[in-house]
């Protein structure tokens, strides 16, 4: 019988790591989280959604000795010019909470009308075999959607409760997990990873 694979889960946030394991326990891939290995937090240096979700996930390869998965992920405002993107997590400063991120955002669309609300989740999803690999698995995914005027929902993270998904006319945080995983960004991204793994196995 084949061995299970066991993977490193290069996040300490727990919203995305529900998300990635359901996921990938479909699969029957086993994931130990980084904090199993005393992975400390790293500084995401990257200019890009790419190098940040490298930089986790080599991290995490050389703390467990195990393969990695990483994801990088945020949200893009179009009134923003693309902001707050890869600051997402600190889009109200280091260490800022989901809420403090959310009431921000909607201080600065202020007063603007539906048309001018669009914006879209990213998400980079990659798969180091050892902290060494020269060749990650990259994987993005994009949630296409608009900013509410006030949060509606309690399910998910994040930007969830502001964020409308037309598909669905609710928020994402309106939408039970299942929903979410099928539509969101990350699910699209880890989608393609998975179809890789399986060609692997
Ligand atoms: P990261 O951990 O540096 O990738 O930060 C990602 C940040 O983007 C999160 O802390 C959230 O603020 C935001 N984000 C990413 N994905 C989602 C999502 O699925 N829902 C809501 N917010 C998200």
């Amino acid at each position: 019988m084949k061995e299970q694979k066991t993977i490193v889960l290069a996040s300490n946030n727990p919203g995305k790591r529900q998300e990635i394991e359901s996921l990938l326990a479909e699969e029957g891939i086993r994931i130990r989280p980084q904090g199993d290995f005393q992975v400390p937090e790293i500084e995401e240096t990257g200019k890009t959604f790419v190098e940040n979700a490298i930089l986790k996930a080599r991290q995490a390869a050389a703390y467990s000795g195990l393969p990695a998965i990483a994801d990088d992920s945020g949200l893009e405002v179009d009134a923003l010019k693309g902001a707050p993107g890869i600051f997402s997590a600190r889009f109200a400063g280091v260490g800022a909470s989901d809420e403090e991120n959310l009431r921000k955002l909607l201080a600065a669309l202020k007063g603007l009308p539906s048309e001018a609300r669009t914006a879209r989740f990213q998400c980079v999803m990659v798969y180091l075999r050892h902290a060494a690999d020269p060749t990650p698995v990259i994987c993005q995914g994009t949630w296409e959607g608009a900013i509410l005027r006030a949060p509606r929902g309690q399910n998910g993270f994040g930007y969830d409760p502001v964020f409308f998904v037309p598909s669905e006319r609710c928020s994402a945080a309106e939408l039970d997990p299942e929903t979410k995983n099928r539509l969101s960004h990350r699910g699209q991204a880890l989608r393609k990873l998975i179809a890789y793994l399986r060609e692997q196995k």
